[in-house]
């Protein structure tokens, strides 16, 4: 089942974690006379109540719970039910103590955190299916239940295990991607250091090793704990959809987590809903926050997803937490539902005073009604009431940014020629130039179809597969365009180099070829030129070039030569100077753009050439510096732009339409004054949008 309304609850979701198994039963009164007070309409129960609902192994406490769905339902509140998973009891990892997971040093991990499970063991696999069909059959017809919520934060804590039932795991994993030992063998290019294995029994994971360990059996091991992890997530899953069909399902994700595969995940998931948590202390938060977004959206192809959980001021887990200042957090909250989320949820509901939490931040702080905490929380909850017509509406980008977490995991092992090419710090810049721009993008898998998209870019494609490589060389002999940045097209999905030189498949489309890879010192950076430059040799004076033309490549660059594409932009300092640093190739109707460098914030001038071949520009043309501007359609032709202003001073945005702004009521003709850290979400009407 995939949804697009995320639950049966009309209007944006409003609510949060509620640990209810932390408090005595008279305090529920209050809480849910509360959360009726703050608009409150979804509240997600039970995530760490296993303990709660069996106290040992042959007894079973469900009246509580049934009591509070009760309560929920008679306040008209809805439930988001956990099927508790997420932190086995004490008495199972007794009986049971191989359930524990053990680290790559072999250190047996103790219970009294949570999330202490081996994703491998059966004893706990059997558990956690049991207490899911127990909940399952227990409340699927209750009337307060609108979302199930398998686990919590699968990855959080524990990614991967190696003891000898995860080694078991792996080893028959591995026997059916492989087939034979001999394939393995070949695969894992064992014949480097006298590696070859006799059969898939000699296996083990990768344990800590004298030295660098096979980069393919790590990466296998990358992919085997993703599955390994999903495998677990299925079995909770499936027991949901026959015990309780109809009940739409999810988990929460947790933004761009590089463990799990989330495109795969999600075809599991019935809805998308991430947990997010921007730090408050890092003014460029909210940058990296629309990226982790725009990921949820794209996840299931653009439908709404869920803010399951962001935390209402600090949190607890940085070594300093600090708060939100005032209308920060409503801003924050607005922009998940300006890259399409249809709710805002948090962790958690009322402040706990025991515990690991006992310092996070909650929707009703310890202060209670008093506070500036819980002004907020019913401010933001009226708001959220006015805005409920956006519900199901959707935005879209005409600019695809290529994610592959097997490109991801394999960028990122040991040996290469540098530490420093991380697919985030690769990333970053390339989404941070088009938000600064207004360029709403989209992420897609290596798979996905890009005929939507005129502009697709491919910070870094380490591991590429022919495949995706002819479906890119398709698309830009089509007319799009593609911009790829360094170190591509390296290796193929074993981790072992194309033949040919690099970039390997992609060779002929960017009529490039890389020599060799010249990594930069920390701390250094190397000149690039844009433009103007003509062919120097390499080790020369750099050409004309200052000013806007002057950008710095940090932490790599290539030595390309060029086969049929024009050279954009040159070395200007250092080994490589008079060599090409960006190119362009000319290809069927389209082009095929390839930067050889890391350029850091420099990156947006580059851009800017390709987003002006393709045609693709801001959402909202004329922004001023610190505004984000989205658009979400409806079905009717409804448009929904929002306005957040992520900076300390007052700005006006012209606008492209007259409209209304949902949340102060008024209408808007030309223009729209947004006060420091304010927003405006404007109606639109199908008929007054201009061409
Ligand atoms: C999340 C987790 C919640 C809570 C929260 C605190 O990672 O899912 O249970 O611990 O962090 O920020
Ligand atoms: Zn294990």
């Amino acid at each position: 089942m995939t949804v697009d309304r995320l639950t049966r609850v009309p209007g944006l979701l409003y609510g949060g974690d509620w640990n209810p198994e932390q408090w005595p039963e008279q305090v529920w009164a209050e809480d849910v006379k509360l959360m009726a007070e703050a608009g409150v309409n979804l509240v997600t129960v039970g995530v760490f109540s296993w303990a709660r609902l069996q106290p040992d192994s042959h007894r079973r406490d469900f009246g509580w719970l049934d009591r509070l769905l009760d309560l929920l339902q008679r306040h008209g509140i809805a439930a988001d039910l956990a099927t508790a998973t997420a932190s086995p009891p004490a008495w199972l990892v007794r009986a049971h103590p191989e359930l524990l997971p053990v680290t790559a040093d072999g250190v047996r991990l103790e219970f009294g955190s949570r999330q202490h499970y081996c994703p491998s063991s059966t004893a706990y696999r059997a558990a956690a299916v049991r207490l899911t069909r127990m909940l399952a059959e227990r409340y699927r017809d209750h009337p307060a239940l609108a979302l199930w919520h398998i686990h919590n934060e699968y990855g959080d804590h524990v990614q991967e295990c190696f003891c000898p039932a995860s080694a078991a795991h792996f080893r028959r994993w591995l026997r059916e991607r492989h087939g034979t030992i001999g394939e393995l063998n070949r695969s894992w290019g064992t014949a480097c250091w006298s590696q070859g294995y006799g059969s898939f029994e000699q296996i083990e994971p990768p344990r800590t090793a004298p030295g660098p360990v096979n980069p393919t059996q790590l990466l296998d091991w990358r992919r085997f704990c993703s599955d390994a992890l999903l495998a677990l997530h299925r079995a909770e899953k499936a027991v949901l959809d026959e015990v309780s069909p109809g009940v739409p399902v999810t988990t929460n994700f947790m933004s761009m987590l590089k463990a799990l595969d989330y495109w795969e995940w999600s075809r599991h998931e019935d809805l998308v809903s991430d947990d997010a948590y921007p730090d408050p202390a890092d003014p460029r938060a909210h940058v990296n926050a629309a990226m982790t977004y725009d990921l949820m959206r794209s996840l299931k192809g653009g439908r709404p997803w869920l803010l399951m959980e962001q935390a209402p001021s600090a949190v607890s887990w940085r070594p300093v937490n600090l708060p939100k200042r005032p209308g920060l957090h409503r801003l924050w909250s607005l922009q998940a539902l300006a890259r399409g989320a249809d709710g805002i949820l948090h962790f958690q509901w009322r402040a706990s005073s025991a515990g690991a939490e006992k310092f996070h931040s909650a929707m009703l702080p310890h202060r209670g009604t008093a506070s500036r905490g819980w002004q907020e929380t019913v401010r933001l909850g009226a708001e959220l009431r006015r805005l409920g017509e956006l519900a199901g509406s959707r935005l879209h980008g005409r600019t695809a940014v290529l994610l592959d977490w097997d490109s991801w995991w394999a960028l990122e092992l040991d040996d290469h020629p540098s530490a420093r090419m991380r697919w985030l710090d690769l990333l970053r810049p390339w989404y941070a130039a088009l938000y600064e721009r207004g360029v709403t993008v989209d992420f897609v898998p290596p798979g996905a179809d890009l005929d939507d998209y005129r502009l697709v870019l491919a910070p870094n494609l380490y591991l590429l597969d022919t495949a995706t490589a002819d479906r890119l060389t398709a698309h830009v002999r089509a007319g799009g365009h593609l911009v790829c940045g360094p170190f591509s097209g390296i290796a193929d999905r074993h981790d072992h180099i194309h033949p040919g030189g690099h970039p390997g498949p992609l060779r002929e489309l960017l009529g490039v070829v890389v020599d060799e890879h010249w990594p930069i010192p920390d701390g250094t950076s190397t000149a690039v030129t844009l433009g103007g430059a003509t062919g120097a040799a390499p080790g020369a004076a750099p050409g004309a070039g200052a000013g806007d033309r002057e950008l710095r490549a940090e932490h790599w660059s290539e030595w390309i030569e060029t086969e049929g594409a024009e050279t954009l932009a040159r070395y200007a300092s250092g080994a490589l100077a008079g060599l090409p640093a960006v190119t362009r190739r000319r290809y069927g109707t389209g082009s095929a753009w390839y930067l050889s460098c890391h350029l850091g914030t420099g990156i947006g001038r580059v851009l800017d050439l390709p987003l002006a071949e393709a045609g693709v520009g801001a959402e909202l043309p004329g922004l001023p510096p610190d505004v984000e501007a989205t658009r979400r359609h409806a079905a009717d032709g409804t448009r929904y732009l929002f306005l957040l202003n992520h900076g300390p001073a007052e700005r006006r945005v012209p606008l492209d339409a007259p409209g209304t702004d949902l949340l102060t009521g008024t209408a808007v003709a030309t223009a729209a004054t947004l006060a420091p850290l304010g927003a405006a979400v404007i109606r639109i009407p199908a008929a007054e949008e201009r061409p």
